[in-house]
């Protein structure tokens, strides 16, 4: 374990712990994490269990966090596994899952690799009620699905239903590694990817439920090379009616200056009881729209630098479900500069935006403007519901929506304004960095001056990067404290999932090797003096008056000892054993 800065070693009269103090101080406002943890750190002191799976060969690719069940179902190549939390010993079980008969074979054949692409890489899984989970792989190629039996609360059951195996073409992609987003809801599985085996045919589909199938037109207005990284199902008020499904990728974007070379980040969405058209669009989208995700920060020569990659989103919501933030991790594709950003938008701007013009542009030689004419009733984007279900005019169903309305939609996908990050402009920026980032969770924690969003970052390099930034002032500049860097895999593998249970105080956390259990603190970690405790700054951990211990609301102010905004230990632990050193 490495402590930035020796603290208050040997020290003995006041003016030099307040000397001391001062620098640490500085030191302490750094990027330098205040504490990194190794991999040995982080398995002898019990912060972090690893899964490894049986044969040492997991190939993780998916998992699902069952909070109601307390297991947790890891997807790997050819293996799906089960495990208890709520027993220490975990009590793994599996299901071997190889591809069909053949398939092996045929894939090798038609020029994949054998070993790292002709197998059974699970990477869908959705609880599909009480009993069952939906769980699909991409099957040397052959994306398949089945029902697993996984038992009800406190059972460990865990068998394929053999007979509910079926084809999960357009459900799941065929390669092991290519980016792909899903989210199940109301028993449809709506998924984004390139559902063909060449890997050309990108596309946002609508399988299994009782709701029709459906899919985007093969239109590059719609989707352009596009790689998803989310998706959401976000209710916008109490009408379930107006319930949408958004999706969060990049694509070369049609609209940029550089002739097509631009890739921009965009967030779409699609109305959860879209039904098609009738004589247009049928089995197609008619509420399809997207608008681009601003991710910039002003240079000093007036040009903005932008971050158009999105690596990852997090939905971070509220307590009431309403109103969630959307937290994206972005980063430039610059050769010269790489740099990473993230970036918070509210839903209600994302919304506005959804509500404003349609981008337009009369012929290949015009230029992209807002349109300016008549747009068709309804509102293409908007759902069927009582609004637009009156006696006068009776839309109950895309079915029912006119064709010149589909016809408007299918030309004009785009939105013409773009929807800007809270402050308009990111929370925290870090270039020049060692390792590219890849994932983010966030949680929002209660400390004693208020709420905290502590961000959880995975690298691409095994590592997790816990990080808050403060707001100073006007808002105007942001600081940016890294409290942790955890090295939780051994070797330097991406880290490509990663859920966070606030219930547990855990974070489930993926990556080709293995999955790790990490606990969101430890604060006994950060030392056994007062001093030490409020200098680490972390929301999660407060001074009792005896130990470095978990933040507690309730608690009695004096053992409630933190100053996150400042790291001050001088206004926090003068009547306290500052150096812990009796002890
Ligand atoms: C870690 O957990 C094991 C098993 O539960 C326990 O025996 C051991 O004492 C723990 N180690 C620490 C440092 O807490
Ligand atoms: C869950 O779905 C499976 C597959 O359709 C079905 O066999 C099972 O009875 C369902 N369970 C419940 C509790 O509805
Ligand atoms: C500080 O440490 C001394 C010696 O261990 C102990 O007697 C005293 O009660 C401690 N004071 C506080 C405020 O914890």
């Amino acid at each position: 374990m490495q402590r930035a800065g020796a603290l208050f070693a040997g020290l003995g009269m006041w003016w030099w712990l307040s000397w001391d103090l001062v620098a640490v101080c500085e030191a302490a406002k750094g990027r330098v994490p205040r504490l990194r943890l190794s991999y040995k750190d982080l398995l002898a002191t019990n912060r972090s269990v690893l899964f490894l799976g049986h044969r040492g060969s997991l190939d993780f690719r998916s998992l699902y966090l069952d909070e109601y069940r307390d297991r947790l179902f890891i997807g790997g190549k050819d293996t799906l596994y089960s495990l208890r939390l709520d027993q220490t010993n975990m009590d793994v079980k599996e299901i071997y899952w190889p591809p069909l008969p053949g398939q092996k074979e045929e894939c090798f054949r038609k020029g994949k690799d054998l070993v790292t692409e002709c197998a059974n890489y699970i990477r869908v899984l959705y609880p599909l009620n009480r009993t069952h989970l939906l769980a699909c792989g991409t099957g040397a190629f052959h994306p398949v699905c089945a029902f697993i039996y996984v038992g009800h609360r406190g059972e460990h059951m865990f068998s394929m239903d053999p007979t509910s195996v079926e084809s999960g073409r357009g459900r799941c992609p065929h390669e092991p590694n290519r980016a792909f987003a899903s989210t199940f809801f109301g028993g449809d599985l709506y998924t984004g990817l390139t559902a063909d085996f060449l890997g050309r045919d990108s596309v946002i589909f609508r399988t299994m439920g009782h709701r029709s199938s459906l899919r985007t037109e093969m239109d590059q207005r719609l989707l352009n090379a596009p790689k998803f990284v989310a998706a959401y199902m976000i209710p916008e008020n109490d009408d379930r009616d107006n319930d949408k499904v958004y999706f969060f990728f990049t694509e070369k974007a049609a609209e940029s200056d550089s002739k097509g070379h631009a890739i921009f980040s965009r967030v779409g969405r699609i109305c959860v009881n879209d039904a098609g058209g009738q004589r247009v669009l049928v089995n197609k989208w008619s509420t399809f729209n997207k608008a681009r995700l601003v991710c910039s920060v002003p240079g000093p020569d007036g040009i903005d630098t932008h971050f158009d990659e999105l690596e990852d989103v997090f939905l971070l919501r509220a307590k009431d479900g309403k109103n969630p933030e959307v937290y994206a991790l972005f980063s430039t594709i610059s050769n010269v500069f790489q740099g990473f950003a993230i970036c918070v938008y509210r839903m209600a701007d994302i919304w506005e935006v959804f509500n404003g013009p349609f981008a337009h542009k009369d012929g290949p030689d015009h230029q992209w403007a807002a349109y300016e004419g008549k747009v068709p009733y309804p509102r293409p984007g908007v759902c069927p519901s009582k609004t637009t279900n009156q006696p006068s005019r009776q839309y109950s169903s895309t079915k029912d929506y006119p064709d010149e309305v589909l016809q408007f939609a299918r030309a004009h996908p785009l939105m013409s304004k773009s929807v800007y990050p809270i402050q308009r402009r990111p929370v925290l920026v870090k270039t020049n960095l060692q390792h590219r980032l890849r994932q983010l969770v966030v949680d929002r924690v209660e400390a004693e001056d208020g709420h905290y969003d502590v961000m959880f970052i995975g690298t691409e390099a095994g590592s997790i990067l816990k990080v808050i930034a403060l707001q100073r002032g006007n808002f105007a500049t942001v600081e940016e404290v890294v409290l942790e860097e955890l090295q939780v895999f051994k070797v330097p593998v991406p880290i490509t999932e990663m859920e966070i249970s606030v219930k547990r105080q855990m974070l489930y956390v993926g990556s080709r090797v293995g999955v790790a259990q990490v606990k969101l603190h430890q604060c006994e970690t950060y030392g056994t003096a007062c001093a030490e405790c409020c200098l680490a700054r972390d929301p999660y951990c407060a001074w009792d008056g005896l130990t470095c211990t978990r933040y507690q609301e309730s608690g009695k102010r004096r053992f409630r000892r933190q100053d996150i905004q400042n790291g001050n230990p001088m206004h926090q632990c003068l009547d306290q054993n500052l150096t812990g050193e009796n002890r």
